[in-house]
């Protein structure tokens, strides 16, 4: 039906006689002429309808936001004056010859350029509506111009795109699984994949020897900007490669992604141990950009008599900490300060000690703090020389277990760098490596760090003899504190794959009924194999500057796992459920707070 894109017009096309399709972004009537800037996914022309051309003049009269018209006009040069600099197609302008109303639209729930005062449930409500707008449409073709970059990439180097089944059997990635009730099978379900892990491994015994797939996952999970219960991973899996060798191919991978999409030159990726981004940033996600770390002082802090600090100094399993802003005790207020000692009560710590050097040279008397008449002078002077304090500066403290310490001031020290918009430089990626295979749970469990599957870096009995110290050969792609991939070498062993099974508390029984299908293809030859998934969500959406992953996602859900257009989850006849073999349980009792209907004959 057309002949050009309207976002695509420029002043070389001028003298042309062209064809337009698309939506009316705004109407101006301006006294005799009238004004239509037409949009479409390319962008927008400025058409204008003259007096002249009665029937388009009439039909432009009736037109209102978001009619779909269809007009054939020609391209003129705009007159001098009128150009408009922030548009592409500013230079020119389409005198309207015949102007088509394809079809009419209601008034929309939200003009496009007002989305920004719209909630987001209106918004997703209406997606159709909020997609047509540029900046989405921007961010979803970036999105599309990734995908095909990766997959260009991937195939050049000898990848195989190789689907995996969608219906399967739980793989544990430390979120709860979706499940899907089999009819043929009564009181069976599948469940949909965390991700494809255990296949991408099969496929390595299968001799398949580089897999790749844009694949889709499901987790369920707590929901922040950067998950989804829904999300897609660019997941690799390959045979005899080493760490470093997949490491160094899929970094070649994201460079060439962000160069080629958005221009950016990465800089160098440094490689950083778990354990050393533990004590300097207090996360295993790091962001690079932000030039403060934390440095320890239990030792200095052992003797004091001030019990905030000294307890925790004597307990191997907590940390002593500041945290030196730079130039903060003159950048930040008193209110500032004390609403830091808000945001880290969120994450469990009890206090924020600080202390401001308003004046080095004079010694206490220059400093102002509510601590340091609970500690000797000298204390208070080493402290300040191992965090090399300078005049104007500020040192945060945090004295706790060491979780809580991490947590609390490595919140504090992203928040900080927000707030004094410290960052030194726009990217900072590394590799976190050398990460531990297990920890421990609230309940004192062992868990694994990444999944089952990845292999330590040592023997089996030497992991018996040692779970928690155990170091597997795992590494995660960090970019400006967002985890954006990782993966790991594999286990391609029974005998260690049984190991770590018994180490995370699964017995026997359960090992050969949940990965009893792993364990046998270990026994056919089981090349040794390694990869790593990226989410390709996440990717987009630094890479189109996004402060959400559902600014990429076409259909995304809400906070609440469910989706405001379709309004999904829904419920489902009765005749479906017996199908499925399921009778539901009474809906919860508000009053007594306990299930009214839990006759102990709830599922099936
Ligand atoms: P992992 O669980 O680290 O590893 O996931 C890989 C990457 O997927 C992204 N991601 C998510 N994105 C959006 N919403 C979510 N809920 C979500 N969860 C994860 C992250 C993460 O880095 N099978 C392993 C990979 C491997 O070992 O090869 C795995 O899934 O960017
Ligand atoms: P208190 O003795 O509880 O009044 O605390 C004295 C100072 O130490 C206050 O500035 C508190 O904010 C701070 N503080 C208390 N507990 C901690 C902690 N666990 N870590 C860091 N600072 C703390």
């Amino acid at each position: 039906m057309r002949t050009h894109y309207c976002g695509d017009l420029r002043a070389t096309h001028i003298g042309q006689t062209i064809t337009l399709c698309g939506w009316v972004h705004r109407r101006r009537d301006h006294g005799g002429v009238i004004f239509l800037d037409l949009r479409d996914r390319d962008g927008i022309s400025q058409i204008v309808v003259d007096p002249d051309t009665k029937d388009s003049f009439a039909l432009a009269e009736q037109v209102r936001s978001e009619f779909v018209v269809k007009l054939v006009g020609l391209v003129r040069a705009r007159p001098p004056g009128t150009e408009n600099k922030d548009m592409p197609s500013g230079e020119i302008e389409v005198l309207c010859k015949e102007l088509e109303i394809l079809n009419p639209s209601e008034t929309p729930p939200f003009q496009l350029d007002e989305h920004a005062n719209v909630s987001e449930d209106v918004r997703l409500r209406n997606r159709y509506i909020d997609l047509r707008r540029p900046d989405m449409q921007r961010r979803l073709r970036m999105r599309s111009n990734v995908t095909s970059s990766v997959r260009n990439f991937l195939d050049e180097n000898g990848f195989l795109d190789i689907e995996t089944p969608i219906l399967g059997r739980a793989t544990p990635e430390g979120a709860r699984d979706y499940l899907v009730p089999s009819r043929t099978h009564p009181g069976h379900f599948f469940a949909l994949p965390q991700s494809p892990q255990q296949y991408k491994q099969l496929l390595m015994v299968a001799g398949f020897d580089r897999y790749y797939q844009i694949a889709k996952c499901f987790r369920d999970e707590d929901l922040r900007a950067d998950r989804q219960p829904e999300f897609t991973q660019i997941d690799i899996e390959t045979s005899f490669m080493s760490e470093d060798e997949i490491m160094n191919i899929t970094e070649k991978m994201i460079r060439g992604v962000f160069k080629k999409h958005i221009n950016v030159d990465l800089p160098d990726f440094p490689h950083m141990t778990y354990h050393e981004s533990m004590r300097r940033f207090g996360i295993d996600r790091p962001d690079l950009r932000i030039p403060m770390e934390m440095v320890d002082i239990a030792d200095l802090m052992k003797a004091v008599e001030f019990k905030v600090f000294n307890a925790p100094a004597n307990d191997p399993n907590s940390r002593v900490l500041v945290l030196k802003v730079p130039g903060g005790g003159e950048k930040l207020s008193r209110k500032q300060v004390d609403s830091y000692t808000d945001f880290v009560a969120q994450y469990g710590a009890k206090g924020l000690a600080w202390i401001k050097v308003n004046d080095l040279a004079a010694g206490l008397e220059g400093l102002q703090s509510p601590i340091i008449k609970f500690m000797p002078e000298a204390v208070v002077k080493a402290v300040l020389e191992r965090v090399t304090a300078k005049t104007g500066d500020i040192l945060f403290f945090g004295a706790d277990k060491a979780k809580v310490v991490n947590e609390a001031i490595g919140a504090l020290r992203i928040r900080i760098g927000h707030d004094l918009k410290m960052y030194t430089c726009q990217w900072a990626p590394l590799w976190v490596v050398d990460f531990p295979m297990f920890e421990q749970d609230k309940e004192g469990n062992v868990t694994s760090v990444h999944h089952p599957f990845t292999a330590p870096s040592c023997s089996p009995a030497e992991l018996e003899a040692n779970p928690l110290a155990a170091l597997s050969r795992a590494y995660d792609m960090v970019l400006n504190g967002t985890e954006l991939g990782g993966g790991s070498i594999r286990i391609n062993k029974a005998d260690m794959q049984s190991t770590v099974f018994r180490l995370l508390g699964i017995g026997p029984e359960e090992i050969q009924e949940k990965f009893g299908h792993m364990l046998n293809a270990f026994k056919y030859g089981a090349p040794p194999h390694g990869g790593l998934a990226f989410g390709l969500d996440r990717l987009v959406m630094m890479m189109t500057g996004s402060q959400s992953i559902r600014e990429v996602i076409a259909f995304p859900k809400t906070q609440s796992a469910s989706d405001p257009l379709t309004e999904a989850p829904g419920t489902v006849p009765a005749k479906q459920l017996r199908e499925l073999h399921i009778r539901l349980r009474e809906p919860v009792s508000e009053q007594k707070g306990e299930q009214a209907g839990d006759t102990g004959k709830g599922q099936q």
